[in-house]
């Protein structure tokens, strides 16, 4: 590991707003805070808002700034990226912010029923060639309606056409309120949408979506596309996954198997 790297984790240690919790402690150890968050670290009752994959935590820092009223957490597993926001966090003193390290496999042994209100997806990993590594797989949503509120938020801002094509059909196929949906976000097109009432963002939402993230800003260079979706997750009911062949993101690496020409994935 780098020395810089090293620095940051030890820096890391003493920082109040990060919790560090990979699968090591938590296979060990119950997290002391969970249903706690609220009365024992942000000291308020006010909702809680989870940025899952949250890397340098540009939407973490983002809207704690825009919603003072708003409790937010920045997951990631990766410490070297979670130290830029925590550190962004105490210096600007927003008391509102907070950063777990951990897997977000087991995101559901950090908070308790109706825990939180709403989820950011920002820049996932698509996940193109395992579907139950996918943050908005069935396996996740799962996860997610063990302590999100009914029919609590989810929030999916991403470059990748097979990500946002595999959520699209997982919402439909299991009847998922869709509040509102973009396949080029900064091009204020509205899809197919239109004709299904989706309400326009307002200003406040608009200035919300204009955060650009670390990853975020690679993809826009590179001349993709930015597409969002929000849509409801109802705590009840069986959800299931989509039988649907996906068109592979081109510019993404995907391991074929050898001689395979394979352009499609479910
Ligand atoms: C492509 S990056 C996007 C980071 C950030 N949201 C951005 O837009 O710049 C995906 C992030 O998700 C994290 N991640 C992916 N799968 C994860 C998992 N199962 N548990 C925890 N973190 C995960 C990675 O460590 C990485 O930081």
């Amino acid at each position: 590991m780098s020395k810089g790297k090293l620095q940051k984790f030890a820096e890391m240690e003493t920082f109040s707003n990060v919790f560090q919790y990979p699968f090591s402690v938590i296979s060990k150890e119950a997290f002391p805070m969970k249903g706690l968050w609220n009365d024992n670290y942000f000291h308020n009752a006010n909702p809680i808002v989870l940025e899952l994959g949250c890397g340098k935590g540009e939407y973490t820092v983002g809207l704690a700034r825009a919603y003072p009223d708003v409790n937010f957490i920045g997951v990631d597993i990766k410490g070297a990226r979670i130290y830029t926001g925590a550190r962004q966090a105490l210096e600007e003193q927003l008391d509102n912010v907070a950063f777990l390290r951990t897997n977000i496999e087991f995101i559901d042994n950090f908070f308790a029923k109706d825990e939180v209100r709403e989820i950011w997806l920002t820049f996932s990993d698509p996940q193109m060639k395992n579907v139950h590594k996918r943050l908005t797989s069935t396996f996740f949503l799962n996860r997610y309606r063990k302590f999100l509120i009914d029919n609590g938020l989810v929030h999916l801002k991403t470059d990748s056409g097979f990500l946002f094509t595999y959520t699209t059909y997982l919402i439909e196929k299991n009847h998922l309120p869709m509040v509102f949906r973009t396949e080029n976000l900064y091009a204020n097109e509205i899809t197919s949408n239109e004709s299904q009432n989706y309400s326009m963002p307002d200003d406040k939402t608009r200035e919300i979506l204009g955060i650009r993230t670390y990853y975020e800003t690679q993809w826009i260079e590179r001349g993709l596309n930015i597409k969002y979706m929000k849509f409801r997750l109802p705590s009840s009911g069986t959800l299931v996954e989509p039988e649907v062949e996906i068109e592979l993101d081109d510019y993404r690496s995907y391991k074929r198997p050898k001689r395979s020409e394979l352009l499609t994935s479910k």
